[in-house]
């Protein structure tokens, strides 16, 4: 069977796509999807490639049971839209990066991970120059919508 491969994307790529990433990677994990689900991430900027999350990503998210510190940051690449079927921005504004970059055969799903939320944000908000509650709502958010991703993705390979 063919895996999914699903890209979150921010801007840094060590807040909220890692979060993202974490979180649905131990989501697939616990469901033992692990072999048909392949999980990445990357950021529209290059600023932080090579180097781990943030530590308070990193924290908050060791506090409610999920890994980050395996992760190192990449910059999106016109690639992997060639690679993965499913792109998935944090904000409207990675998402118009995205929409530049994407080639014109693309054919997968791009658009925010939101859409998969129950809650009614449809932005990550970006917690890099706040305090630690912004950390707890990317997390917040980044939950509720993995639930749903993950709904979409088995939904489309049945
Ligand atoms: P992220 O957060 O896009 O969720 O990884 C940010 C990380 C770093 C910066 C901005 C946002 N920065 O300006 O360096």
């Amino acid at each position: 069977m063919k895996s999914q491969k699903v890209l979150f994307v921010c801007l840094g790529n060590i807040c909220r796509s890692p979060t993202a990433h974490g979180v649905f990677e131990q989501l697939i994990a616990r469901r033992a999807l692990g072999l048909r689900i392949v999980v990445d991430s990357a950021g529209t900027a290059n600023w932080h490639s090579g180097k781990a999350p943030d530590s308070r990503s990193i924290q908050a998210a060791h506090k409610r049971g999920y890994a980050l510190n395996h992760l190192r940051a990449r910059q999106v690449i016109v690639q992997d839209f060639d690679e993965f079927d499913v792109i998935l921005a944090m904000d409207n504004s990675n998402l118009e990066d995205l929409r530049e970059l994407c080639p014109s055969h693309f054919t997968g799903h791009l658009g925010l991970f939101l859409d998969f939320a129950k809650d009614r944000e449809t932005e990550v908000p970006d917690p890099y120059h706040g305090g630690e509650e912004g950390f707890e709502r990317v997390l917040d958010l980044v939950e509720d919508a993995s639930e749903g991703l993950l709904a979409f993705l088995m939904d489309k390979k049945s």
